[in-house]
């Protein structure tokens, strides 16, 4: 049997759903929303790794108010493509957000369980407000009742890469967003 071996460009990719400049030019108009609406105040970013690392970046450069950042890490998958649940928070913040504005960032929202866990997690602590933002919403595969405050792209129901998303933690350096090709989810599942 032939090995495929993962490439670090587009190569691997079924199809392109997002570009790289249409990734551009919405986290510019995403930033320009939450500026609007946050204006000077003092906003704690949580992004949820390590999916929302690359947006987080991304948005975190155009954001026009003061920010902090944290970070959480959610595992809601293994090296499959199917949710698990309920998600597990396996790192805690490293802040106290009693009393302050939490905006979350993560990658997609697909079965909605894992930013349900992140926002009733984040509800304890008590903030003065908690909003939440993702790149990506595939509206038909949700399981719960959440939507995010702010979203990206909706996106079809398909398994997607690229722009920190992976598949068993590769393609997360991909510039666009892309359905991977059948052959090369079965050869990664089968490498780890
Ligand atoms: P949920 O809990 O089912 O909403 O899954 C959310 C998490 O699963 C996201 O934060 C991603 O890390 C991961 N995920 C869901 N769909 C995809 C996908 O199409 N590609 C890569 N990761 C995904
Ligand atoms: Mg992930």
């Amino acid at each position: 049997m032939k090995t495929l071996s993962p490439s670090y460009r587009t190569g691997d990719l079924e199809k392109i759903l997002v570009s790289e400049e249409s990734i551009s030019n919405r986290v510019e108009e995403l930033a320009g929303e939450l500026s609007a609406i946050y204006e000077n105040r003092d906003v704690t970013v949580v992004s949820i790794l390590s999916g929302a690392l690359v947006f987080t970046a991304d948005l975190l450069r155009q954001l026009e108010f003061p920010t902090r950042l944290d970070c959480l890490r959610a595992e809601s998958y293994g090296n499959t493509t199917e949710s698990q649940s309920p998600p597990r928070i396996t790192n805690p913040l490293k802040t106290d957000v009693e009393g302050k504005h939490v905006l979350v960032v993560d990658d997609i929202l697909d079965s909605g369980r894992t930013l349900q866990s992140i926002v009733e997690y984040l509800k304890q602590a008590k903030p003065a407000s908690l909003k939440t933002c993702v790149l990506l919403d595939k509206k038909e595969r949700r399981k719960v009742a959440i939507d995010a405050d702010f979203v990206g792209f909706e996106i079809q129901d398909a398994f997607v890469v690229g722009y920190g998303l992976d598949f068993a933690e590769r393609y997360r350096n991909l510039p666009c967003i892309g359905i991977l090709k059948q052959a090369f989810q079965e050869a990664a599942a089968h490498r780890v």
